[in-house]
């Protein structure tokens, strides 16, 4: 186990989707089930890191005892917990599927329906890797990218404008891949536009393929 890079480092990954309420019985979420980040979070820990599992709601949780999991239910919980733990992390990866934006105010009893229409005002909740890229010294920083077209494209614009060392892009309109499914396709990026495209596989699978990806990134630094 001493012979990977990956031993008794400190790694912050995060998973699952995050909820905005609405009111007290309705929220905004996605359809994350967090299976991804959870396979690396499990895929760290069995090559002897000490791993902190941000996660956001959902019944998943990991095997191993070793990973510490917080529990966390918004995208403002989701950034106070990384922030935390973010200087004395050497690894960061982000997974979690957070909200682009949520209510503007939380109700705090039922909203009641009315024979009118609705209208729900919605700001921006913060982009959690962008900050954690502002704020990087010597953290190496992976972050992932769910789009539904022009893959390479808007990775690369996500890679360069959070500030990330490697991004994991994947498509979410074919069978097998992306939330909810055992399996994913992605496509691992670096800064140098270095590029290793994968075949559809189990998320085990590519939660070892993500970690070589970062020791290779590492290797060559
Ligand atoms: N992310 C984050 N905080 C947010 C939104 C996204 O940390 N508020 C992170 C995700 O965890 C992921 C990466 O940013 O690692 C890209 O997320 P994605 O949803 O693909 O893209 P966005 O930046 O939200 O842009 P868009 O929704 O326009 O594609």
């Amino acid at each position: 186990m001493t012979d990977t890079i990956f031993h008794h480092k400190k790694i912050l990954i995060t998973a699952g989707p995050t909820y905005e309420a609405i009111d007290p019985v309705r929220f905004i979420g996605n359809r994350s089930t967090g299976k991804m980040g959870i396979a690396i979070a499990e895929a760290f820990a069995a090559r002897g890191a000490g791993v902190i599992l941000v996660l956001g709601p959902t019944h998943l949780r990991p095997k191993n005892p070793v990973i510490k999991v917080v529990e966390v239910e918004t995208g403002d919980e989701m950034y106070r917990a990384c922030l935390e733990h973010f200087e004395k992390t050497d690894i960061v990866v982000k997974s979690a599927a957070v909200a682009d934006y949520k209510p503007a105010q939380a109700a705090s009893q039922k909203i009641k329906k009315t024979d009118a229409s609705f209208t729900l005002e919605l700001v921006k909740t913060t982009d959690i890797l962008a900050e954690l890229g502002k704020r990087k010294t010597h953290q190496f920083l992976v972050g992932f990218a769910l789009e539904t077209e022009n893959l390479l494209e808007n990775a690369k614009n996500k890679l360069l404008k959070k500030n990330l060392d490697l991004i994991v892009a994947n498509l979410s309109n074919e069978r097998g891949e992306g939330f909810g499914f055992d399996t994913n396709k992605v496509i691992i990026m670096d800064r140098n536009n270095n590029l290793h495209n994968f075949e559809l596989k189990s998320k085990e699978e590519v939660a070892l393929d993500i970690l070589n990806a970062i020791e290779q990134c590492i290797d060559k630094k």
